[in-house]
């Protein structure tokens, strides 16, 4: 199970900051859309800067007609990063262009799925998806699967039954981690490290538990070495 840190905080200067901090430890970074819009492509360049070892999570969530996607897919690969995601809901022949044309790059990123947005509440998501949210899920993740992504950006409760449904290997991508218990904040259903390898997460995210932490450094160290190996 490896560590994602998610660089939320509200400036460049901060996220660079807290990047520095954690220079040396083997983790991910989690940039999303807010940084990538303020900070541009550099933030990617800067990041690899203060450690070429810091592997890259764009998360930009992509949704678009499939040829824009495939596009926008092979720009993302040629920024260096890691794994970037797609919206399931985007659809079979969208994720199916986006694997076909990032398959033959040297280095390839590791490509996910976003199956359904944690805001949904169940009356939300079935006014758009017209089902309940588990069902879609569980649906959107074996579309994912077959259409050749790495794996999902799922919950952690959902991350056995999409590996059941699909195969061992497909890596499960999990936020919502409160790794020693820490409170929720604004997040609904949270897991800690134990919960998370319970369920066979291969990534979990962790932003607030980090970044608000009076020594992030040490709360990083201190995941780590709880980490399972693997
Ligand atoms: O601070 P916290 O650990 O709650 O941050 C979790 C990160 O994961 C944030 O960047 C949030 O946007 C992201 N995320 C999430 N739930 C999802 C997808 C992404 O919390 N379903």
């Amino acid at each position: 199970m490896k560590l994602c840190v998610a660089l939320d905080l509200p400036t460049e200067k901060e996220n660079i900051s807290l990047a520095k901090t954690l220079k040396g430890c083997d983790i991910w970074l989690k940039v999303g859309l807010r940084s990538f819009i303020r900070d541009g492509k550099n933030i990617v360049e800067e990041l690899k800067a203060i450690s070429a070892d810091f592997k890259i999570f764009l998360d930009l969530k992509l949704y678009d007609i499939p040829n824009t996607m495939a596009d926008a897919a092979e720009s993302i690969a040629s920024l260096g990063v890691e794994m970037f995601n797609v919206h399931a809901s985007s659809g079979n022949e969208a994720m199916k262009m986006v694997m076909d044309r990032v398959r033959p790059l040297k280095n390839r990123p590791l490509v996910l799925s976003v199956t359904a947005l944690t805001s949904f509440d169940e009356h939300n998501f079935k006014e758009v998806y017209g089902e309940n949210i588990k069902k879609k899920t569980l649906q959107f993740a074996q579309n994912t699967h077959a259409c050749g992504l790495d794996g999902v950006v799922c919950s952690v409760y959902e991350s056995l039954m999409i590996k059941k449904h699909t195969s061992e290997d497909f890596l499960t991508l999990t936020p919502g981690i409160r790794p020693f218990g820490e409170k929720s904040d604004d997040q609904k259903r949270v897991a800690d490290i134990r919960a998370a390898h319970e369920n066979r997460c291969d990534f979990i995210v962790v932003g607030r538990p980090i970044y608000q932490a009076s020594k992030p450094l040490d709360v990083v160290k201190r995941i780590i070495e709880t980490l399972p190996r693997g």
